[in-house]
């Protein structure tokens, strides 16, 4: 071939590749284009193959005609390469391959944690201070100082779970929160006004209103000339600010050792409205919690003067509580895990 055959051959291709690319719709189809126009087997393979058998000075021509032919190719499949590319791209965005997932949802506090936290919040209100104390506790703390010496039969009114540690019975899980009220007073003399939140033991059979793990808040206020007055006006105002107006409450006489005079605080019952049924164990009244004057027992175990401080000391069910203002019928639905039950609160 002569030179401006093979020129014209080149010009030929470029014209047929300008056509041809612009067309393809695919990047398959681009790639079999691209060996068309630039492969092994195409008219610009054929042609530099021939260069050789040209004269010396056509040469470079020639060479210079391919390279500008090749580059010319290139830059049209490259340009059509990006147009598809970004068409495949679109494509896939507008094809929405994204599944829902399984969501992982966002968790919160548990109920008995929100019944305790808003108790505290309205304590803290009131002026009063928050403490703990362990839930593993010596029969001093949980009986003894609370004037319940050893063999003392108001023991028995707590039936309790012992850990094998020090002598036989030394050891207990707390039946109750009051021994935090030994451990506040032996700390700090009064003015005292704290509340003592925390899980509590006992060998308690599971009922609607039972369970053998459940907690409590503690109440304890020692002052010069606190009376009977404060404790029933104090558990009014709390009460009232938890579950709001409209429930009939009343202080019934009752005992603990390590108060006198006691008393069990009571409201009607949520399910049957105080007309009696297995919830209130045909009462038609709920026990809340227990309190009194603190005996001067106990002051005199803490070191504390009962001659110029009088005080007292209250101590109320969080599950109870939280059944009362949900209208929760099973203590056993706070311990379940049941996602259904968790997630209305
Ligand atoms: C006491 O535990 C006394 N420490 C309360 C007290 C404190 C009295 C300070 C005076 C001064 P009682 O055993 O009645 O008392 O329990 C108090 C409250 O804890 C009950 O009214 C009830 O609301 C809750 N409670 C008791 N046992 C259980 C249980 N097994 N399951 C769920 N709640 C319980």
């Amino acid at each position: 071939m002569t030179l401006s055959e093979l020129t014209a051959l080149l010009d030929a291709e470029l014209a047929r590749a300008r056509d041809q690319i612009a067309k393809v719709e695919t990047v398959a189809d681009l790639d079999e284009a691209e060996r068309a126009f630039l492969g092994k087997r195409s008219a610009v393979a054929t042609v530099n193959q021939t260069i050789k058998e040209l004269a010396p000075e056509e040469r470079p021509m020639v060479g210079q005609a391919v390279s500008s032919y090749k580059a010319a190719v290139t830059e049209l499949i490259e340009a059509r390469r990006a147009v598809l590319g970004d068409g495949a791209a679109e494509a896939v965005d507008r094809l929405d391959l994204t599944l829902p997932g399984r969501g992982l949802g966002r968790g919160h506090l548990h109920l008995i944690t929100q019944v305790q936290q808003e108790l505290e919040e309205v304590f803290l209100g009131l002026g009063y201070k928050v403490a703990e104390g362990p839930e593993v506790e010596t029969d001093f703390y949980n009986f003894e100082a609370l004037n319940m010496p050893q063999a003392h039969p108001a023991r028995s009114m707590w039936d309790t779970l012992y850990v094998k540690l020090g002598r036989p019975e030394e050891v207990v899980l707390r039946t109750h929160t009051s021994p935090v009220q030994i451990r506040v007073m032996e700390s700090r003399q009064p003015p005292v006004y704290t509340v003592m939140p925390g899980r509590c033991y006992r060998r308690d059979t599971l009922d609607a209103r039972h369970s053998p793990v459940f907690h409590q808040i503690e109440g304890l206020v020692v002052d010069e000339g606190i009376t009977f007055g404060d404790l029933a006006g104090t558990i009014d105002a709390f009460t009232r600010a938890y579950f709001g107006p409209g429930h009939t409450s009343r202080l019934r006489p009752s005992y603990f050792p390590f108060t006198e005079p006691s008393a069990e605080f009571e409201v009607t019952c949520f399910v049957c409205d105080g007309a009696g049924c297995s919830v209130c164990s045909k009462t038609g009244w709920l026990e809340l919690g227990g309190c009194g004057m603190v005996d001067p027992n106990v002051f005199r175990a803490v070191g504390y003067d009962s001659e110029t401080y009088t005080g007292f000391a209250f101590g109320f069910g969080l599950e109870r509580m939280a059944m009362v203002r949900y209208g929760v019928e099973h203590i056993k639905s706070f311990f379940e895990n049941d996602i259904r039950f968790l997630k209305q609160f």
